[in-house]
C-alpha cells in the first residue's frame, strides 16, 4: 500500500470510528433529548461554511445539533466535524432509495454514511414539490433504516388543505404511508413543517403547531405502539431567535428543523441555547 493510500485509508477509519462513536441514540433514560437541525436547502460555501463553522465553534452545545448542508459539502462538514470534536452530528437533504446504479445526479444512503453523515431528510415539501411521491419517499425511509441512518421525515399540510381543515388527514397519510411495513420506528424522526410556514416569515404559533404534533403523537401510538412516545417529533417553518423559546415549552415540540435562521452561526447558536 503506497503512503497515500495508507494516510487516505486511516483517515477513512478515523472518520468512521467518530460517527459511529457518536450516540445515534434519540432517547436517555425515557426522555426525549431535544434536536436542532439545520437545514441549510441550497446556500452557502466554502468560504461562510468556514466562517459559520469558526463562530458556532464558540457556542455551548448541550442539545443534539444535527447540520444538513448541500451535499458537495458534507465531506467538508464532516473534517470540521472531526477538528471539533463532534460538536455537531452531519446530515443529508436528500437520498435515493437505491445504493447504486444508473440514477444521474442522485446520492445513496452508503455514500452518505462514507461521508460521515448520520441523519437524512427524506420528504421535504420543496422535494414533494418537484414530483417526490409518498412511495417513493417510504423507499428511502426504508433503505436510510437500513443503511443505518437516522430518517428525519418531514410531513405538514399546504395553506389550502389547512383552510379545508384537511391536516389531520393529509399528516396522518404521509406518516402512515412513510412508515408502513416498518416495524421498529426507534430510530426515525419526525418533522412537522406546514408549507405555508416555509420561508414566509410567519410561523405556526407554537399552540398551533402543539396540537398537531399532539395528533402525530397519537397516530404513532396506534400505529407502532410504546416506542411512539419517544419519537422526537420537531416544527419546522420560520424558527428563529425570536421564536425558540416559546416552541420548545410546548409539550410534544422536541426541537426544530431550520431553515433561513440557521445560515448565521449566531442565530442558530440562540435557537439552540432555547432548548437547554
Ligand atoms: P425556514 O426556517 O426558512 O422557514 O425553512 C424551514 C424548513 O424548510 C426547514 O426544513
Amino acid at each position: 500500500m503506497s503512503q497515500t493510500m495508507l494516510e487516505s485509508y486511516i483517515e477513512k477509519m478515523v472518520r468512521q470510528a467518530v460517527t459511529s462513536s457518536l450516540s445515534n441514540q434519540l432517547v436517555t433514560n425515557e426522555k426525549i433529548k431535544p434536536i436542532v437541525v439545520a437545514n441549510w436547502k441550497m446556500n452557502m460555501n466554502l468560504d461562510s461554511i468556514s466562517e459559520f463553522v469558526y463562530d458556532f465553534s464558540k457556542t455551548n452545545v448541550p442539545v443534539d445539533v444535527v447540520i444538513c448542508p448541500p451535499a458537495p459539502y458534507l465531506y467538508v462538514l464532516n473534517g470540521w466535524q472531526i477538528k471539533l470534536n463532534a460538536l455537531f452530528s452531519i446530515g443529508a437533504q436528500n437520498v435515493h432509495s437505491e445504493s447504486k446504479g444508473a440514477f444521474t445526479g442522485d446520492v445513496s444512503a452508503e455514500q452518505l454514511v462514507d461521508v460521515g453523515c448520520e441523519y437524512v431528510i427524506i420528504g421535504h415539501s420543496e422535494r414533494r414539490a418537484i414530483g417526490e411521491t409518498n412511495s417513493f419517499i417510504h423507499q428511502k425511509v426504508k433503505h436510510a433504516l437500513n443503511t443505518g441512518l437516522i430518517p428525519i421525515l418531514c410531513v405538514g399540510e399546504s395553506e389550502e388543505e389547512r383552510k379545508q381543515q384537511k391536516t389531520n388527514v393529509v399528516v396522518e397519510e404521509q406518516i402512515l404511508s412513510a412508515l408502513q411495513n416498518i416495524q421498529d420506528i426507534s430510530r426515525v424522526i419526525i418533522a412537522y413543517e406546514p408549507v405555508w410556514a416555509i420561508g414566509t416569515g410567519q410561523s405556526a404559533a407554537p399552540e398551533q403547531a402543539q396540537e398537531v404534533h399532539h395528533f402525530i403523537r397519537s397516530v404513532l401510538s396506534k400505529h407502532f405502539g410504546v416506542t411512539a412516545g419517544r419519537t422526537p417529533i420537531l416544527y419546522g417553518g420560520s424558527a428563529k431567535p425570536e421564536n425558540a423559546k416559546e416552541f420548545s415549552a410546548m409539550a410534544d415540540i422536541n426541537g426544530l428543523l431550520v431553515g433561513g435562521a440557521s445560515l448565521k452561526a449566531g442565530d442558530f447558536s440562540k435557537i439552540i441555547q432555547a432548548f437547554c
